[in-house]
């Protein structure tokens, strides 16, 4: 049991670490400004140039990460599955992004005030 109890924290200090390397907020509005993803989502990601167009400021990390990764699947062919999204703009500007880019702009993007709430 002890050792369950040390190994298990290992797992736990091995997985806080991996997070908080890979949350650079600097490094992720650089890569915002790079790729001109505020042409569509607007400066802050929450004033996109069209209504429709997804608010990104204040969404979960992870899921702005998975809905990333996912564009990078559609745009490469993979098969359409739930973890796949095809669309051609976000296809586009989702393959020029590295994994620590993708990491560090979702962490950016979340660290932005937004109107995104749980409703309760
Ligand atoms: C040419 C306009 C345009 C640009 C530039 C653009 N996006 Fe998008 N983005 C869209 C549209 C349109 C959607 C909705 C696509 C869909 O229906 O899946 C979207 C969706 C997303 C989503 C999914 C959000 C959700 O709630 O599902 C993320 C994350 C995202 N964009 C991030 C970015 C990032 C990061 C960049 C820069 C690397 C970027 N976008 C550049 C138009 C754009």
């Amino acid at each position: 049991m002890k050792h369950l109890s040390i190994a298990l924290a290992g797992v736990a200090l091995i997985a806080t670490a991996g997070l908080s390397q890979a949350a650079d907020l600097a490094a992720g509005k650089a890569v915002w400004e790079k790729v001109n993803c505020a042409s569509c989502h607007g400066a802050d990601g929450k004033t996109a140039v069209d209504p429709a167009y997804p608010i990104l400021a204040g969404q979960h990390a992870d899921f702005l990460a998975h809905a990333l990764k996912a564009y990078q699947r559609g745009a490469a062919g993979v098969a359409p599955t739930a973890n796949v999204r095809k669309n051609a703009i976000m296809g586009a500007f989702a393959t020029q992004l590295s994994a620590t880019d993708i990491a560090n702009v979702s962490a950016w993007l979340a660290s932005q005030p937004g109107p995104l709430a749980v409703r309760k």
